[in-house]
Order: C-alpha cells, then sequence, then structure tokens
C-alpha cells in the first residue's frame, strides 16, 4: 500500500474545519514534586529507567512519524499535504497505565525536548489527565465536539514552563461513542492536526475492549501507542483488541508497561512494531507475525 493511499482514510483527506481566532488558554504551572509523587516523569531526574525508557519510546515514535531522522537530526512533521502528528494511546482493558503513559511521554517531549505537545483527554467515561496536573474541572473536549463554534485553544491549559498544553476532558458524556463517530469529530481532528504544523498531539483515550471510541478514534491518528500491562493481560485479550485497531490503522506499537527490571524498576521494557503486513512508514523494521510474543524485552 503506497504511503498516499495510508493517508486517504484518516482525517487528513477532508478539508480543516475553518478556524476561529485563537484564544489564550489558560496559564498553570507544572508541579513537578506533585508529579515526581504520582510516579511521572520529572526534569531533575534524568538518569532513572523511567526517563531512559520514555526515551526509548520516543526516539521509536519520532522517528515513525518521520520528525526524526535515524541520525538523530530532527525535522518538521509535515510532509506536502499532510501531518503526521495525532498519536493516539490506548490498551486492552482499563487500568493498563494509558494515562501514566500519555502523560509521561507528553511531559518528556515538552519538558526534555522542548516539542511543542498538546495533551487530550479523550477518556470521556474515565477522565484522569485533569486531576494528574491539579487542574479545575472546566470546559473540554466534549463541550468542543458539541459545540464546533467553541475556541479549542482557549479550552486548554498551557504550562509555564514548558511547550504543554492540555485540553482536558470537558463535560461529562453519557454518549461520548455517538460524540466521536460523528463527521465533526473527524474534521475536528483533523483541525488539531493543522492548527499547529509543529505540534504533537498525544490523546489519552479509552480501552479498546470497553467502548469502541478507541477503534473510531484510531481511524483519525497517525500512530497508535498500545500499552500492554505485562503479565496482567491475557494474550488472546490483547490480540484481540489489536486486531480491532488493525482493522482500522496499520500503525500500532506497543509498549509493554509494569515490567519488573532489577530490584524495583516499575517502568516500560520495551516498544515494539506491530503490524500485520501494511506498510506503516518508511523506517517500519521487518514485520513480525502477529502475537504479543514479538513484544520484546
Ligand atoms: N509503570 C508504572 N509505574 C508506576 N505506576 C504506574 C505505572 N503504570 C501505571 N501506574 C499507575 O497505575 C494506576 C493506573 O494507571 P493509569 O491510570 O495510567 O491506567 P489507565 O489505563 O489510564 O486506566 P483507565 O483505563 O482507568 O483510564 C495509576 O495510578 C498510575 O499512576
Ligand atoms: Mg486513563
Amino acid at each position: 500500500m503506497s504511503v498516499v493511499e495510508r493517508v486517504a482514510g484518516t482525517a487528513h483527506e477532508i478539508a480543516p474545519v475553518k478556524q476561529t481566532p485563537a484564544g489564550a488558554p489558560k496559564p498553570f504551572d507544572l508541579d513537578f514534586a506533585r508529579l515526581e509523587t504520582l510516579g511521572h516523569y520529572h526534569p531533575s531526574a534524568e538518569s532513572t529507567q523511567l526517563a531512559l525508557e520514555l526515551r526509548a519510546v520516543k526516539r521509536r515514535l519520532l522517528r515513525r512519524i518521520g520528525f526524526l531522522r535515524s541520525s538523530g537530526e530532527r525535522q518538521a512533521f509535515r510532509m506536502p499535504g499532510r501531518q503526521r502528528n495525532l498519536i493516539l494511546v490506548t490498551s486492552t482493558r482499563a487500568g493498563e497505565g494509558k494515562t501514566y503513559m500519555a502523560v509521561n511521554l507528553a511531559l518528556s517531549l515538552a519538558v526534555e525536548d522542548q516539542i511543542e505537545t498538546l495533551l487530550v483527554d479523550a477518556d470521556i467515561p474515565r477522565p484522569r489527565v485533569r486531576a494528574r496536573f491539579d487542574l479545575p474541572r472546566g470546559l473540554g473536549l466534549a463541550d468542543w465536539l458539541t459545540d464546533p463554534s467553541l475556541d479549542a485553544e482557549s479550552l486548554c491549559f498551557r504550562a509555564g514552563q514548558a511547550p504543554l498544553s492540555i485540553l482536558p476532558e470537558g463535560a461529562p458524556a453519557e454518549r461520548a461513542k455517538e460524540l466521536f463517530a460523528t463527521e465533526t469529530s473527524q474534521r475536528l481532528w483533523t483541525a488539531l492536526s493543522t492548527a499547529d504544523r509543529d505540534r504533537l498531539v498525544i490523546i489519552d483515550a479509552p480501552p479498546v475492549l470497553a467502548t469502541t471510541e478507541a477503534v473510531v478514534l484510531a481511524k483519525y491518528v497517525d500512530e497508535i501507542v498500545f500499552v500492554v500491562e505485562a503479565n496482567a493481560t491475557a494474550e488472546p485479550a490483547a490480540a484481540a483488541a489489536i486486531d480491532e485497531l488493525l482493522d482500522v490503522n496499520p500503525n500500532v506499537s506497543l509498549v509493554l508497561n509494569r515490567c519488573l527490571i532489577g530490584a524495583g524498576g516499575s517502568h516500560y521494557q520495551s516498544y515494539e512494531y506491530y503490524d500485520r503486513g501494511q506498510d506503516a512508514s518508511p523506517e517500519a523494521p521487518a514485520q513480525p507475525a502477529k502475537g504479543l510474543a514479538h513484544v520484546q524485552g
């Protein structure tokens, strides 16, 4: 499958919505001490296991979306007519570490790499991002999907210490899956992607087997990071969830979470490409056969 065909079928084939004039996001301070107590990335802990593992995850991810050359040199996300900056984080079931992963990735990209990053809480049934950053309740994604005339930027919070913005979940929505499965939703994700072509958008999504939202969202995004909780998720369940995602998007990568490394390490062990035959990116490694056995430590 050619790159052009692969991109057609994602959100990028339709025209972006007209942007309203950008409002100012609400400022907030990153409380690193608090984030650290929650087990999250901390800028002063450069050589911790977590920081090292996140670097490996980021490097793979940035290469796959074309932001990093294999030499390590940076380049823009954009190529003519497309961006590859929408990244969905999901898992098989609840509690495997999606929010932990999405928050750490966003913090590490913004703080360590100074990459403009937007973290979106799209897990509307179980939103957790706002609480991690101690942000107040207010309007957010669900409100924007309901009323696209709202200015998305003004719904966001903007960190003072790093190029990080957060779009929280917003109003509780009983029928979140209906909110996502509309043409408007598709156009709004495209709008988020194109609003800042140098920005990465990390989307914290619900788990695949619990509801249909993650699979709907998977159609709109460029890359999917699939979190697998080590020694906890039954392989058939994870394989079924991954199959559902691969039906709509071939760009799925796995992160194995909560691996016990040495005495006390408990983070991400590996990041491995997972595909069942479609071309995923110019840098995609050789495609393994299906199965979680291909997650490498
Ligand atoms: N590798 C890890 N090390 C330490 N704590 C972790 C790790 N992974 C997850 N956690 C913690 O486990 C709890 C559950 O993780 P998290 O909220 O990220 O899961 P989730 O997949 O987003 O769950 P949900 O489906 O309910 O949204 C959180 O308190 C999180 O901080
Ligand atoms: Mg979560």
